[in-house]
């Protein structure tokens, strides 16, 4: 378990594919690769259309005040959704969680539904690639620096789509390394919100390791990684946290279940001490962006065999066919 950042390096992360990845469009006409590995060297930010307060604009031309709330408090929520060959994936779900986030930090949704997917679709018809990740980010807009929350401002309404980066073949048939830690952020995991420190500081303890994610657990049970969730898998049956103030609910808690169910897969929501999870036969991570993902080794010890598993390869094959079935 990491407690401060480290300086040794666990497992490189294995170099995903060069030649196959989706390229990003700059304004001033040039184009550049994409992948996780490369967004550090970017020199130019990508000019692709981005919505902004109902326009549409480049993304490197889209600005908001210095007085907006989620620059000054990172008062606000967003959302991530895949995109696949054009089509939003688990749209419904995604918005359902996006209205759930702004509830709770007493935002009123700035848009309905059929809004927000006229301008997603909007966004996915301007970017080059096929499978896109939309980012949709709504602050409580720009006012006075005061920690009260304002009455009746006008929210900052945010949204862009980038091409989706899926883990490599290298990165599915080997696993992935990650590292565990404390997990020292706030108690509302719950909310999908903006002010991401936290996890920022998360990710870089295994970012510095050379490994893919963070798993955190707190007081001894795992809560989750810094952008996804964590599942075990032991004796066949797969075991999820409880959804809970310190975890956020990932769309994939509930498609997992869907998806195990299909499969006659046994699943559970429980919760997972330290000790239970370093034992498991097989640890997956899950996110929009990762779909799911096999870790195969955590901190210096292989998870199970050190090879990704067969429920793994089940719930892989059955996600990809869950992808071309609940698309809008
Ligand atoms: C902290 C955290 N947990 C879990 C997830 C996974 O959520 P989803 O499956 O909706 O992408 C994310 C996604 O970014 C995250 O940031």
């Amino acid at each position: 378990m990491r407690e401060a950042l480290p300086t040794g390096h666990m497992q490189a992360r294995p170099e995903s594919g060069m030649s196959d990845l989706p390229i990003w469009p700059c304004h001033n006409g040039s184009y550049l690769l994409t992948g996780l590995d490369r967004l550090a060297v970017m020199t130019s930010l990508p000019a692709t259309l981005c919505h902004l307060n109902g326009e549409y604009v480049p993304l490197d031309q889209a600005k908001v005040s210095v007085l907006d709330r989620g620059f000054i408090f990172g008062d606000g929520i967003y959302d991530v959704v895949p995109v696949y060959e054009r089509k939003l994936f688990r749209f419904a779900q995604h918005m359902q969680r996006l209205a759930r986030s702004l509830a709770k930090v007493r935002m009123a949704n700035p848009h309905t539904g059929d809004e927000w997917l006229q301008l997603c679709r909007r966004l996915i018809a301007a970017q080059p690639a096929d499978d896109q990740l939309i980012y949709i980010q709504v602050t409580r807009g720009v006012t006075v620096r005061n920690h009260a929350m304002p009455k009746a401002i006008a929210p900052t309404v945010f949204a862009m789509s980038n091409p989706l980066m899926l883990p490599s073949a290298r990165e599915l048939a080997e696993g992935v390394a990650c590292v565990s830690a404390q997990d020292f952020r706030w108690a509302r995991g719950d909310i999908k919100s903006i002010s991401l420190l936290g996890n920022v500081l998360a990710r870089q303890i295994s970012a510095d390791a050379g490994a893919v994610e963070t798993v955190m657990f707190r007081d001894g049970w795992l809560t989750e990684a810094s952008a996804s969730n964590v599942w075990l898998v032991r004796a066949g049956q797969v075991i999820g946290v409880p959804k809970s103030q310190w975890v956020l609910e990932g769309i994939r808690f509930d498609l997992l279940r869907e998806l195990c169910e299909q499969e006659g897969i046994g699943y559970d929501l429980r919760p997972v001490s330290q000790d239970e999870a370093r034992q498991a036969d097989e640890l997956l991570l899950s996110s929009a962006s990762k779909e799911v993902l096999p870790v195969t080794r955590l901190d210096d010890a292989p998870v199970g065999s050190g090879r990704p598993g067969p429920v793994f390869a089940r719930l892989h094959a059955a996600y990809q066919r869950a992808k071309a079935t609940q698309l809008v």
